[in-house]
């Protein structure tokens, strides 16, 4: 039988890319159409064809039909509130060390481009609980999630404040803070993150992160804090032109990440020995 995976299926996402780049998240129905100033295409015409094929619209032109990628899935989807770029998602899921079976507490949900790359992250086994403030953002995220990845099993969301609800949580493996003002949590992060386990946020600012990594410092309870920004600069290779693109996404958040240790007593500050008196 046919792997079904290797070909693209009537209702599946497709991504049409034309010859500008320019870029189309659509789904597939039996007999309907895409429609473009570019002409239009039969959705029969790439149901049923492998995946990476070149159609053409009724003007003749080119699009490559694709299935998107998680990254290219979170620039595309709808949004409520501003996402995090698939640059500092990439990060995000090695600098927190997420893996298959981890428990994980987030806030705030947003779009849910950072829940979507955790669920795929934890799998199965792993288990998500997710706060959002903002009900209208909840549920536009948790229709971005069953967009992609159909029913899920692994995730809890919580539709109110964190601060409403973190002291009742379960004791997870690693917290991943999206929202304005994470140094006020610190305390209820250290009651709920185990010990051994990994605290990130993610800051517009570098007073934020200022003032988080102040906070921190002061909590015994964290340890090995380190903030840092991704900077991706991509190329343009083409014959003699070789040299970076013209244009960058310069700046999008700061990522501040910490250990959640045993806290031991401070050590006692060291005495005062005195310069012993000349003979
Ligand atoms: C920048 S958005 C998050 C984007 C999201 N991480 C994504 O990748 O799509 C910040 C979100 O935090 C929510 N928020 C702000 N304060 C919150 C709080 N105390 N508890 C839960 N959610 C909060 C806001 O409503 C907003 O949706």
């Amino acid at each position: 039988m046919a792997d079904v995976r290797l070909k693209f299926q009537d209702g599946e996402q497709v991504l049409l890319v034309d010859q500008r780049g320019k870029r189309h998240l659509i789904f597939l129905r039996k007999s309907e159409a895409f429609h473009s100033d570019r002409g239009w295409i039969s959705h029969d015409a790439i149901i049923g064809q492998p995946k990476g094929t070149l159609v053409r619209s009724s003007l003749g032109l080119r699009y490559l039909a694709l299935r998107p990628t998680l990254a290219e899935y979170v620039l595309e989807m709808p949004r409520g509130a501003q996402v995090i770029y698939p640059k500092d998602l990439a990060m995000i899921l090695f600098w927190a060390d997420i893996y298959p079976g981890c428990r994980v507490l987030e806030a705030g949900m947003g779009s849910g481009a950072l829940t979507l790359a955790l669920l795929r992250a934890v799998g199965a086994e792993g288990r998500v609980v997710s706060y959002e403030s903002r009900e209208e953002f909840a549920r536009r995220a948790l229709a971005n999630i069953h967009t992609r990845m159909g029913e899920v099993t692994n995730l809890v969301v919580r539709f109110t404040a964190i601060e409403d609800g973190v002291r009742d949580e379960e004791p997870v493996d690693r917290v991943l803070l999206d929202l304005p003002e994470p140094w006020k949590l610190v305390e209820a992060v250290a009651a709920v993150l185990r010990p051994g386990g990994i605290f990130l946020s993610y800051l517009p600012t570098i007073i934020q992160s200022h003032q988080l990594v102040e906070t921190l410092r002061r909590c015994p309870a964290f340890s090995l804090i380190e903030t840092f920004e991704t900077l991706f600069r991509p190329w343009n290779i083409d014959g003699q032109s070789v040299r970076p693109f013209h244009r960058m996404v310069a700046h999008t958040g700061f990522i501040t990440v910490a250990r959640r240790v045993v806290p031991v007593d401070r050590e006692p500050a060291p005495a005062v020995v005195e310069p012993a008196e000349p003979e």
